[in-house]
């Protein structure tokens, strides 16, 4: 099943994909990677590779990176052998040019559009905390470590991400409905989007999910 998760920052795309991709590995018999162009620019960022210099002002800013950078990376991580029979792509595409693009060069089975009201982005995004290590999403008042600043999964460091202050998630909001929006309809003429509410609590979420694919 190959899987795009669309929503605002914050709307838990990521929380859910790290249940999802267990989920369809077990119904499908085969891997269904999670492919967050985020995560990927992130430990670009971290390893200050050449990628990582090149974007790191750019995600700190909250605005997008360029769409020639971010097809290219994507058309290289579906090319690899575990995202043959599936995969969730969380966070691309962001924009029409990478929809039309992705069109190209991979068949996509369904979108889901993460529902949920801007007040609720907010909350989860003031409160979210980060693994260093493993990148498992906490949340200082849904889900928070066990011991302060410690991951519960593999004692990675936990803390804020920088587009995470509020001057930058402003910026992602604005973006997102400016640049990212339109897709909810690109997708809809296509017949390929389901919505999924994702206001409720991470366990009712997954549920929602298995409703709506169904698995
Ligand atoms: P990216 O990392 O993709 O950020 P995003 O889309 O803004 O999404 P987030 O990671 O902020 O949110 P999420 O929906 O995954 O929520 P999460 O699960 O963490 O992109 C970062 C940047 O990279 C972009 O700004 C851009 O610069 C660049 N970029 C990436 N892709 C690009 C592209 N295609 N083109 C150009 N540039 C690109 O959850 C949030 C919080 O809520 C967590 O604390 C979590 O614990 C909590 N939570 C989650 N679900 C629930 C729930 N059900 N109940 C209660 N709490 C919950």
């Amino acid at each position: 099943m190959k899987l795009i998760f669309l929503g605002p920052p914050g709307a838990g795309k990521g929380t859910l994909a790290a249940r999802a991709v267990g989920i369809l590995e077990k119904a499908y018999g085969m891997p269904h990677p999670h492919i967050s162009t985020g995560a990927i620019f992130r430990a670009a960022i971290a390893a200050q590779s050449p990628l990582g210099l090149k974007v790191k002002a750019i995600l700190d800013s909250g605005k997008l990176v360029d769409d020639g950078t971010t097809i290219e990376l994507v058309q290289e991580r579906l090319a690899r052998e575990d995202a043959r029979g599936g995969y969730i792509l969380d966070g691309f595409p962001r924009t029409i040019p990478q929809a039309e693009a992705l069109a190209g060069f991979s068949h996509v089975d369904r979108v889901l559009n993460f529902d949920i009201p801007n007040e609720a982005v907010l909350e989860r995004l003031g409160g979210r905390r980060v693994c260093r290590g493993c990148g498992h999403n906490f949340h200082i008042v849904f889900d928070k470590p066990k011991q302060d600043g410690v991951c519960d999964h593999c004692g990675g460091e936990v803390y804020t991400r920088d587009d995470d202050k509020p001057e930058a998630v402003q910026k992602r909001l604005e973006v997102y409905r400016a640049q990212t929006a339109p897709l909810i309809g690109f997708y809809r003429g296509k017949g390929l989007l389901t919505n999924v509410d994702a206001r409720p609590d991470v366990e009712q979420v997954v549920e929602n999910f298995k409703k709506a694919l169904p698995v």
